[in-house]
């Protein structure tokens, strides 16, 4: 059975047909497209255009084949296309010509844009739940670590020393953003594009503000052409599933880094680690490698999207029948890679001790001008002042905490001999007690206020 064989004489090339299949993919719609059918049965119903004994047959025949796709026993023909056609196919052989009412004032284009929009209202919640557990974990670690201080890095360079537990919060925040913008693309998505038609609209007197709730949809689309047209809410959640996949891989860099032997800052468990075929000594990070490409094949999806929509005049195009490649793989693959990424947080162990000898005296440089601002010095004369010390130091080949503080005095008299607690990387992060900052007391509040935004 073809939904549109009227007006051929001829059947389609069987390498045609190939190519213009998407039950490969769209059977994934199956259940949307069911619960999508049943609405529109009753708006029909609504309507005057089927009767209630009609509408029942139609819903039992529905629910029989929601049965079948639930327990796997969904046959297809050879000659359904999509998952729209074997659906109504499989409903004529239950139902009978009744099953010819359903797609009355229906197309498939108004049809398949509002399965798709139902398979991600019904991703969201399920992603939205993964990327919370990562930030329990982060929060769990961000406890558990809550003493440890390591470097701090801007241009991959030791900067100022800060609390793990910091750093591991950074990561959280990112995450609620994520979270965040989830919430934003739930919105754009819940409008209903069912009741449109192919293009023009419906000439049946379907209320589709009451087919709007029945589908838990916040409203209808005002507009024919849009509802149909509209992939924006895919290539939102492509963009979103890329920014968080580029989050997940900025973590995934500096883990790496912070595995290998000459930082040797974490040990990652066996359970989230890899070997060499040859080499072995090998202990490799092979999951955090992945997250990390994974998130340019993710931009390569949004980018494979966007290319997609560009060139689209009017209405539908069948090029609209590759976004849900797209978006399932997305969802696919982080479906996959959040947990890992939650095990692998979870199992890994921290290294304290080369944190701390990796804490170069240097880094408290900074802390030096502070120092001097205490004691009433500019700033800038302050930054100059350790500038010309850091530069001594460098010339003596020591550390700015080697350096005598005599040799201090001399570059700038408002140096004391209580200038040396300054070199206490402790004493350094407790400084940063501004809201926001890495010290302790600051980063229990921050840790409170996470548990708080996860409720
Ligand atoms: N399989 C199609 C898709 O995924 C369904 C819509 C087909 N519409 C059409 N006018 N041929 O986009």
């Amino acid at each position: 059975m073809k939904l549109w064989g009227g007006r051929f004489s001829e059947n389609l090339n069987t390498l045609a047909a190939r190519m213009n299949s998407s039950l490969g993919f769209d059977q994934r719609l199956a259940k949307m497209d069911i619960q999508g059918s049943k609405a529109w049965a009753k708006a029909l119903a609504g309507a005057g255009i089927v009767n209630e004994e009609e509408l029942a047959h139609l819903l039992q025949g529905l629910e029989k084949i929601n049965g079948e796709f639930e327990e796997s026993k969904f046959v297809y023909h050879e000659s359904d296309e999509d998952i729209h056609t074997a659906v109504e196919r499989r409903l004529k052989e239950i139902a009978g010509p009744v099953a010819g009412k359903l797609h009355t004032g229906r197309s498939r284009n108004d049809q398949v844009a509002t399965d798709f929009r139902l398979w991600v209202l019904d991703a969201i919640p399920r992603l939205d739940e993964l990327v919370k557990t990562l930030q329990w974990t982060l929060v769990e670690r961000a406890e558990g670590d809550i003493g440890t201080i390591l470097p701090g890095y801007t241009h991959m360079q030791q900067a100022q020393p800060v609390l793990l537990s910091h750093w591991w919060l950074w990561h959280f925040w990112m995450l609620q953003r994520d979270r965040d913008r989830l919430l934003d693309l739930a919105e754009e998505t819940a409008v209903l594009p069912l009741g449109c038609g192919a293009l023009a609209g419906s000439s049946f007197p379907i209320d589709r503000f009451a087919l709007a709730s029945e589908l838990g949809f916040r409203r209808p689309f005002p507009n024919s052409l849009d509802a149909v047209s509209d992939r924006d809410f895919a290539a939102a959640l492509l963009f979103w599933a890329s920014l968080l996949g580029v989050h997940l891989s900025r973590l995934s860099e500096a883990l790496i880094l912070y595995s290998s032997r000459e930082f040797a800052f974490i040990r990652l468990s066996d359970a989230f680690s890899t070997g060499s075929s040859l080499m072995p000594q090998k202990k490799n990070p092979d999951l955090l490698e992945l997250t990390r490409a994974q998130s340019g094949k993710l931009i390569g999806l949004l980018a494979g999207l966007l290319a997609v929509l560009k060139g689209l005049p009017s209405a539908y195009d069948k090029d609209l029948q590759e976004d849900k490649l797209a978006v399932f793989e997305a969802v696919d693959r982080l479906t996959d890679s959040l947990p890992v990424m939650s095990g692998l947080l979870a199992s890994l162990e921290v290294n304290q001790s080369r944190m701390r000898e990796a804490l170069d005296a240097n880094m408290m440089a900074t802390d030096l001008a502070d120092y001097l601002v205490r004691k009433g010095i500019p700033f800038r004369e302050a930054h100059e002042a350790v500038g010309r010390g850091v530069q001594k130091a460098e010339e003596l080949r020591i550390l700015l905490s080697e350096m005598p503080v005599e040799d201090w005095r001399e570059i700038h008299p408002a140096f004391e001999s209580d200038m040396v607690e300054e070199f206490s990387p402790e004493k350094s992060v407790e400084h940063r007690s501004a809201f926001g900052g890495t010290s302790p007391q600051a980063v229990l509040e921050q840790l409170a206020l996470a548990r708080q935004v996860l409720g």
